[in-house]
């Protein structure tokens, strides 16, 4: 490896991958460049709007401040990997059926926070979403429909456990 690379094994999506780059590489540019997952966006490049987050071992992170040095047999997993899993097919089918998202720029980094926030708490409540979604910046202001959308599958499975009382 020449000196001022390192190289990398990691996860991404569910594939072993390998990669040299320089330590300080952005997690970011690494997947749009290296991979050409292009469904990480970038907004404020600054941690600050959530439109490029990512699972990093199950965590919601913001791939913009993440530095390849951290990657070491880490497990990431961009919007990309998450649309192949059955288990979010739902979730994902309610929010992009109500059209909640506009111009679509924040809508890989909510649809990953939520995700991370599921992987927790199967059922979260509206103050849970809307704390999951604290780091996510709408700048269209769909923010209520896109909790509500989250949110309504749960809503619903609460109804009906109510009537059932
Ligand atoms: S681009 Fe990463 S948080 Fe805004
Ligand atoms: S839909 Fe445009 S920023 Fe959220």
């Amino acid at each position: 490896v020449p000196g001022n690379l390192i190289k990398l094994r990691f996860q991404l999506n569910g594939a072993g991958v390998v990669l040299q780059c320089p330590p300080g590489a952005r997690l970011l540019d690494i997947l749009r460049r290296e991979f050409e997952l292009y469904e990480t966006r970038e907004g404020c490049g600054q941690g600050e709007c959530g439109a490029c987050q990512v699972l990093l071992d199950g965590q919601a992170v913001n791939s913009c401040l993440v530095p390849a040095f951290m990657l070491s047999d880490a497990d990431v997993v961009t919007i990309e990997g998450i649309r192949t899993l059955k288990a979010f097919a739902g979730f994902q089918k309610r929010l992009l059926d109500r059209e909640v998202f506009r111009c679509g720029h924040c809508a890989s980094g909510m649809q990953v926070a939520l995700v991370a926030l599921w992987m927790r708490n199967p059922e979260p409540s509206e103050e849970e979403l809307q704390r999951a979604l604290s780091g996510n910046l709408c700048a269209c202001g769909g923010y209520r429909a896109i909790i509500e959308a989250a949110g309504s599958g749960t809503n619903r499975r609460r109804r009906h456990a109510r009537r059932r009382d």
